[in-house]
């Protein structure tokens, strides 16, 4: 049986490192790879670390509007697809990527696989909200990554409870097989010591609108006056910064986006982090590190109903209050750290488990 999967960002590359090479044992697979991420730094850095194989197919797509790059791979998705006829269509997540993958193959007949299925903001000014609808909505083996997921999907959206499974996320196995190198040298090239600084990345589109990310950047400025903090600027964050000549406070270390051990390194021994990233707020709570979440909303709710992640938004009074806060308070890091949370790992087996049973079911009908 041919397995095709097709990625394109970071977060695809680095929660797909497990399935990758699990998949290749058990199945003929086609590695497409988009290339919306086209950067070493967001792209080929995390093959070489995570140690992947080439891709079989990259697109060259690159950046562009919503319409200009999801038209341009489906086109070029499309083209692969009939050349390789696979027997499904392997997407993950609620990138551009994963929106044409999803629909070039369910418009070819190729039943698709969603590894993160049922993820949801309630936010369709979410870019990302509006493609796992669709990407759900055409998909005929859905993995949620956890229990909130799953009842979106079989409680909320009626989804037959047949194609929906709850196996975990496998960026948890990606973290806790990461989590082994972790170790302080990292913090050397920094000058920073543990638990002394605060870890800060930003990159929604709504959240590098100018005006928006220059508030956040002004409360970013006034917490470093009292402690330092790293931030590893996303690519499209760093344009818009650069372009609107942004102030940046002496007291923050601006850097280029960071490679996963680098950053998990960093991540571990960080006092916090403050981050709009979907990845990583599951990621610092399984690290146990808490997690200022600088949105209204997340698709990660079940962090935040045990307390362990916070919904602080974006205005700059109350993330100025809310670190604050924190920063007087050190009980309150104590409290946050013995909260005790579920954490799914395994999913990768479980996906690969369940792909075998049901695609050899398929062969012998
Ligand atoms: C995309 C995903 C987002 C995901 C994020 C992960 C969509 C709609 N958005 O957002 O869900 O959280 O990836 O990081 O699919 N750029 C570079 N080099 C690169 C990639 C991007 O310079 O390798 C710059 C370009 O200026 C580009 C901008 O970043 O225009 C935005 O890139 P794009 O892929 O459109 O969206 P992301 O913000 O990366
Ligand atoms: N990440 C990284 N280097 C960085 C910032 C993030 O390796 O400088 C990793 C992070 O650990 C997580 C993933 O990138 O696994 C998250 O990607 P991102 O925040 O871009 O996307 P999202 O998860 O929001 O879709």
């Amino acid at each position: 049986m041919k397995i095709a999967t097709i990625f394109g960002t970071r977060p695809e590359i680095i929660k797909l490192s497990t399935l990758i090479p699990q998949l290749d044992m058990e199945f003929d697979q086609v590695l497409i790879h988009t290339g919306q991420h086209y950067s070493y730094k967001m792209d080929k850095i995390f093959f070489d670390e995570l140690k992947l194989r080439d891709c079989d197919y990259t697109l060259n797509i690159g950046s562009g509007t919503h319409a200009q790059q999801t038209g341009k791979m489906l086109i070029e998705l499309e083209k692969v697809l009939l050349l390789e006829k696979p027997d499904l269509v392997m997407v993950q997540g609620d990138t551009n990527s994963t929106l044409a993958g999803a629909l070039a193959a369910s418009k070819l007949h190729i039943p698709v696989a969603h590894v993160e299925a049922g993820c949801r903001s309630f936010d369709k000014q979410m870019p990302e909200e509006i493609n796992r609808i669709l990407v759900d909505n055409i998909s005929d083996y859905l993995f949620t990554p956890d229990e909130n997921s799953y009842k979106n999907l079989t409680c909320l959206e009626c989804f037959p409870s047949d194609k929906v499974y709850l196996v975990g996320n496998t960026s948890v196995d990606a973290c806790l097989r990461t989590k082994q190198l972790n170790n302080q040298e990292y913090l050397k090239s920094y000058n920073l010591e543990k638990r002394r600084y605060i870890l800060f990345t930003l990159h929604r589109q709504e959240n590098t609108a100018v005006d928006r990310l220059k508030e956040i950047i002004m409360a970013l400025n006034m917490i470093s006056g009292r402690i330092k903090v790293l931030f590893p600027a996303h690519l499209r964050t760093r344009k818009v910064i650069l372009e609107n000549k942004i102030e940046i406070s002496d007291n923050i270390i601006l850097t280029d986006p960071l490679g996963y051990n680098e950053f998990m390194g960093l991540l571990v021994n960080s006092k916090f982090i403050m981050t709009d990233s979907g990845g990583i707020q599951e990621e610092a709570a399984v690290l146990n590190v808490p997690c200022l979440i600088l949105r209204d909303n997340t698709e990660w709710m079940y962090y935040v109903e045990m307390g362990k992640n916070m919904l602080v938004g974006t205005n700059y009074d109350k993330i100025v209050k809310v670190v604050t806060d924190l920063l007087e308070n050190d009980s309150k890091f104590v409290e946050i750290e013995k909260i005790k949370i579920s954490i799914n790992q395994g999913a990768t087996e479980s996906i690969v488990a369940i792909l075998k049973k049901e695609l050899s079911n398929i062969k012998t009908i």
